[in-house]
């Protein structure tokens, strides 16, 4: 295979077939295919797509860049391994951090495989290596035991496990090839894929802080994952959420743990992100076959997560992956702090009516956040805490939020960018519709 041949098909708009789009994979993998031409790859699928069996296979070569999990050895049934993820979107990675160890304490097994930080996204990954100690790249083995032990576990792609996704995510993140339909569809699937679940519960994510913009682009990419699950033979649920405004509080990685810590404990729960963790793993345990309904599902997640089990769950899961102890209740003891933590004014006083939360999450780049090329340091104790919600009063005596930054510079930028971002009316807007607007679900062929 020469590259340059199976980057030229993809420009001429000729369908690949499955053994070049595998060749081309691993040698994204092994070195062989150059970091340019790998972008090349991606900017020719970004601008003429994939039909269904180049994504499938796209998806299939990026699984099988490394290891598939066997869990026969541990026992652990497995109609019972369910996993979830989120397409992307400014606040929602925290998400993932609440739901695994809620639904491994109902008794799901949830081996979570995630993403770091992508272009004005944050991401799971990079929240966890927030957290002093913690492995987010374990060999398969540690993989392993940990969800035997806990039940849970909340990993990135490492070199045995996906590991095309990491090459190709370390360039997709800087070279404006993100929001693609095949291209979110491999490196979600292949993830999900590579952990062997029974099925998969994923948040497509559609709005102002989402990859996929509108609800008809955000159908596309669900439909797409539905279609490679059931090819797959896994059961798939595709909840499509509002991430219209930043979902929860804070956008960050420090700050993120942090939230997610407050809400496990009880001390912060935002309404919407109450709403869709219940959602989540309400389908996550009906999936399993641990509740008789949906509505049963949802009152164990509810009683899992007023009883301080899920808290536990996740002390355990940090702990059994090298992080420190009682993180849930104190979170700011292990997280590392950011320099200037200020909040941010509107000038005049109104009621936040809206956002355009990519530029949030673009500002968390500026801060230093997140990457501006492949191999950038990022710094995670920056980010954005407090956020107002939509519908609140903000001005002159209500904060818009709070501006954590390196330096006083960096902190005046963010408030200028953030203000701006925003949209201020003076009669309150109409209250927020229900942030799951669709829900799509497929059994396995
Ligand atoms: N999450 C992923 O793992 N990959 C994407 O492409 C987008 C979100």
């Amino acid at each position: 295979m020469r590259p340059q041949e199976v980057i030229r098909r993809k420009r001429d708009r000729q369908e690949l077939g499955a053994d070049e789009i595998r060749d081309f994979i691993a040698g994204a993998v092994d070195g062989s295919v150059s970091e340019g031409q790998i972008g090349a790859f991606l900017m020719a699928t970004w601008l003429n797509g994939m039909t269904t069996a180049e994504t499938t296979a796209l998806t299939l070569a990026m699984r099988d860049s490394g290891e598939v999990i066997d869990w026969r050895p541990t026992g652990i049934p497995h109609e019972r391994i369910i996993d979830k993820h989120s397409s992307g979107g400014v606040g929602d990675e925290k998400i993932t951090l609440i739901v695994v160890p809620l639904a491994a304490a109902c008794g799901v097994t949830v081996p979570n495989i995630s993403a770091r930080g992508l272009d004005y996204g944050p991401g799971e990954v990079d929240m966890l290596d927030a957290v002093p100690g913690y492995i987010t790249g374990p060999d398969p083995e540690r993989l392993v035991r940990v969800v035997a032990a806990t039940g849970g576990a909340i990993i990135g792609p490492t070199p045995r496990i996906a590991p095309a996704d990491r090459s190709l995510f370390y360039i997709r993140d800087v070279t404006a090839t993100v929001e693609s339909v095949p291209l979110i569809t491999g490196s979600i699937m292949s993830k999900k894929l590579a952990m062997d679940p029974a099925g998969v519960v994923i948040c497509v994510g559609s709005g102002s802080g989402a990859f996929m913009r509108t609800i008809e682009d955000a159908r596309a990419l669900a439909r797409s994952m539905t279609g490679v699950a059931a090819g797959a033979g896994i059961a798939s649920v595709m909840l499509i959420t509002d991430l219209d405004p930043v979902l929860g509080t804070s956008v960050g990685n420090a700050v993120g743990v942090a939230e997610a810590c407050d809400f496990l404990a009880g001390r912060h729960r935002d309404p919407r992100v109450l709403e869709l963790v219940l959602a989540v793993v309400a389908e996550m345990v009906l999936m399993a076959g641990l509740a008789p309904d949906i509505d049963s599902a949802h009152a164990l997640a509810r009683a899992r997560l007023e009883d301080g089990s899920a808290a536990e769950r996740f002390d355990r899961i940090v702990v059994a992956l090298g992080g420190p102890e009682g993180i849930v209740a104190d979170p700011g003891r292990h997280l590392p702090r950011a320099a200037v933590v200020r909040e941010v004014h509107m000038e005049r006083a109104g009621y936040l009516a809206g956002m355009d939360a990519r530029e949030v999450g673009l500002t968390l780049v500026a801060l230093g956040g997140g990457r501006r090329t492949p191999d950038e340091e990022i710094d995670f104790s920056v980010g954005i805490t407090g956020f107002a919600r939509v519908g609140e009063r903000v001005g002159p005596d209500a904060p818009l939020c709070t501006v954590h930054a390196r330096n006083e510079a960096e902190w005046a930028d963010a408030a200028r960018r953030v203000r701006a971002a925003v949209r201020i009316t003076e009669s309150a807007p109409a209250p927020l519709p229900s942030i799951i607007r669709e829900r799509i679900a497929q059994r396995p062929r």
